[in-house]
């Protein structure tokens, strides 16, 4: 029997150099050497990596792309961001989202982002995002798994029909419960949203994401009550605090109480890298607070870390490309994670470790997996980080969605090479 597809020469994000991948009826096979069995489409990988799709766990596709709508934001703060968003609310219509979120999946498929948990806003009755979000998941779902929260992003007691229209939201079929604790009106009324929202999603049988704590207030700790509600719900493994950015500013001895308990109800993080490090810190002077969680020390109390891209050309960041390796590298790059190991891990949660918080299966590049990968123009996870190189082809479920050309430049210098490839410039000595 023939095959759909066969990679030749694959190196994988292992270390693993020269090896085949088999692909039949939308999953991989077998992966190993010399493979000689006739393949509908074959792909030479000439030595490059073949990696999992990219995941981003993280983001606001009923936003994106509407960067200027109806103006930009001045400060470049969050709280204008949320204000600006508030302007272009009642302007939104179900067609406009519906086409911006479909531009910006082609942008992701053309990246290798092949799987993205977006927030959608329910303060605003007419549910305009979650109609069109709906409906882009339906669409989207041939190429991109797409996940569904339901965000209310004005508070959801501060906004008046937040929770009457969060339950809508969930009815209608969003996937996700999430939350803003700290945009509540008091402490107590952000701890208190922890407690009805987990409960929600205890009793539907969903996931739970909140915006959590994304402020440089030390005292904002609703992760704590985020953290208890999981255990006392019995929602191990089931919540993700996104942001978190208060435990970069909060004192050291309390951190070290918190990451324990925040590994015993394993709920997981997810740090924006590329949005905090612009609106955090914006009350300082200096020195000036980097504005992302503490990723190493979670990763050390075996906390599951990923990186979210979480905007792209919106209310409140006006740049991104759907490039979930500019996460990365940003991310490493506020943490000073930049050991080999680091960096590794750094590439790890833009793949595994969110795939993990978002309950996918069949992820990976093993055999049996889902035939969902990517082949980068680079040798290895660290190299694609360095260099985030060309995605030369993209594959889902054994089918090629998306190819580029190699980046190659052609020089005109006498005495030097006639082309450069990035991709050839490797460490001397990697370990
Ligand atoms: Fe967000």
């Amino acid at each position: 029997m023939s095959l759909d597809l066969l990679v030749k020469n694959a190196t994988l994000a292992s270390g693993e150099i020269g090896v085949d991948i088999a692909v039949s009826s939308g999953r991989i096979t077998a992966i190993e050497r010399g493979i000689t069995q006739e393949a509908g489409t074959v792909i030479d990988a000439g030595g490059y990596l073949v990696c999992p799709p990219f995941v981003d766990v993280h983001f606001h596709m009923d936003a994106t792309l509407s960067l200027g709508l109806p103006r930009l934001n001045r400060s470049g703060t969050l709280l204008e961001g949320i204000q600006l968003w508030g302007e272009l609310k009642p302007l939104l219509t179900v067609e406009a989202v519906v086409e911006r979120a479909l531009r910006y999946c082609d942008l992701a498929v053309s990246q290798g982002l092949l799987a993205i948990r977006t927030h959608v806003d329910v303060c605003h009755d007419s549910l305009i995002g979650v109609e069109a979000l709906l409906e882009v998941k339906k669409k989207v779902a041939p190429y991109i798994d797409l996940q569904l929260v339901a965000f209310p992003q004005d508070g959801y007691y501060r906004y008046p029909t937040a929770q009457k229209n969060l339950e809508r939201a969930l009815d209608m079929g969003v996937d996700v419960v999430g939350g803003i604790p700290h945009f509540e009106r008091t402490m107590a009324d952000g701890a208190r949203s922890m407690k009805d929202l987990c409960e929600i999603a205890a009793d539907r049988g969903l996931l739970v994401d909140i915006h959590c704590d994304e402020t440089d207030d030390p005292m904002s700790r609703h992760i704590e009550a985020l953290i208890y509600e999981t255990q006392r719900l019995g929602l191990q493994g089931r919540v993700n605090g996104s942001h978190l950015t208060s435990m970069h500013s909060m004192d050291n001895y309390y951190v070290s109480k918190l990451l324990p308990l925040m590994a015993e109800a394993e709920v997981s993080a997810t740090a924006n890298p590329l949005i905090n490090i612009v609106i955090q810190g914006r009350h300082d002077t200096y020195p000036k607070r980097r504005g992302q969680t503490r990723v190493p020390e979670m990763r050390g109390y075996g906390i599951n870390v990923a990186y979210g891209h979480d905007c792209v050309m919106d209310p409140w960041y006006s740049l991104g490309n759907a490039d979930m390796l500019e996460v990365a590298s940003m991310g490493l790059h506020v943490s000073q994670m930049t050991s080999r190991d680091d960096m590794r891990y750094a590439f790890d949660a833009i793949t595994h470790n969110p795939a993990k918080i978002m309950h996918l299966d069949g992820y990976g590049v093993e055999v049996g997996c889902n035939a969902d990968f990517v082949l980068l123009q680079a040798k290895d996870p660290i190299e694609a980080i360095r260099l985030k190189p060309n995605r030369l082809a993209v594959v889902r479920k054994g089918r090629v969605i998306a190819r580029s050309e190699p980046r190659l430049s052609t020089l005109a210098l006498d005495g030097r090479p006639q082309t450069v490839n990035a991709a050839d410039y490797h460490p001397v000595s990697a370990e």
